[in-house]
């Protein structure tokens, strides 16, 4: 049986990952951004390993997070769920970043910098990474107009392009990025078209199979099919100037070769 760190537990496809993770006989760390949010999945928590409270918005909650992971012992698998879609505006985080960039890719980057690296990572990306830019230039949306949906879209490539680095860079980890797939959660909105269970269902599988298929590093996956990315996500100069920048911008570095 597995240990698993679930960001974004409160609901959607994090809380269902946690549920199906549970019943199975796993230990299951979930995480609320407040202790409000807690309080909406109080008896699940109350059968999880633990339940750790933060702001992924803030880094200084974001290292809490992490602190409070790692106080409760290392994870065999952490999956990297919580994410924000269609924000109105750029927003401003407490450290100056724009909202979007700040939940979907600073944080994760941060908590795999800060948590005690466990033995498989999963990051949550989407199709709409599709539509993301290559440039990366404006990655926190300082010079363009704001377009909530081309920043969730990069936000999303960013986030699988990371995922790629880390199988890259760490070879002792299994490093992989999952498209759920549209489905019904507040995210997804009632009208999603995608089967809710085939969309956290991939990600519960990459945590903790023993199949030989699971244990695969560096995939992009699709209801537990491994698809092709944008070409950008395996390009290694294109992983390099992201990984460099979000270490700008953070002020974290997560690999010490280089970038
Ligand atoms: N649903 C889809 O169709 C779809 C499609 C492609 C990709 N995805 C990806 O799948 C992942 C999960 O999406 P979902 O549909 O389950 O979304 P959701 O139902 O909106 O749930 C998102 C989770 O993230 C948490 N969260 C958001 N911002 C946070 C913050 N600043 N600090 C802490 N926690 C925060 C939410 O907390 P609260 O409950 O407090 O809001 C919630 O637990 C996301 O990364 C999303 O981009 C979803």
């Amino acid at each position: 049986m597995s240990r698993i760190f679930i960001t974004g537990s409160t609901d959607g496809l994090g809380l269902a990952a946690a549920r199906t993770l549970m019943k199975e006989g796993h230990d299951v760390v979930l995480h609320a951004r407040s202790r409000e949010r807690a309080s909406a999945i109080a008896e699940t928590s109350a059968a999880a390993l633990g339940l750790v409270i933060g702001d992924l918005a803030s880094a200084t909650e974001t290292r809490s997070i992490a602190e409070q992971v790692n106080a409760i012992g290392r994870m065999d698998a952490v999956i990297h769920n919580a994410g924000i879609y269609l924000e109105r505006s750029r927003g401003e985080t407490p450290d100056g970043h724009a909202k979007t960039l700040a939940v979907n890719v600073l944080a994760p980057y941060l908590l795999t910098a800060w948590i005690t690296r466990p033995d498989r990572l999963i990051y949550l990306t989407s199709g709409m990474h599709r539509s993301g830019s290559s440039a990366l230039d404006d990655i926190d949306w300082k010079k363009r107009p704001w377009n909530a949906s081309q920043a969730y879209s990069e936000s999303k490539l960013y986030i699988a392009t990371l995922a790629a680095a880390i199988a890259r860079h760490w070879h002792d980890v299994l490093s992989n990025a999952v498209d759920p797939g549209w489905v019904p959660t507040k995210m997804g909105g009632a009208g999603a078209p995608d089967d809710l269970e085939m969309g956290h269902l991939t990600q519960t599988w990459l945590a903790t199979s023993d199949e030989e298929a699971a244990k695969v590093s560096g995939g992009y996956w699709f209801h537990r099919q491994r698809r092709e990315a944008a070409v950008e996500v395996g390009d290694v100069g294109f992983q390099e100037v992201l990984v460099e920048k979000l270490a700008g911008l953070t002020g974290v570095r997560l690999f010490e070769d280089g970038a």
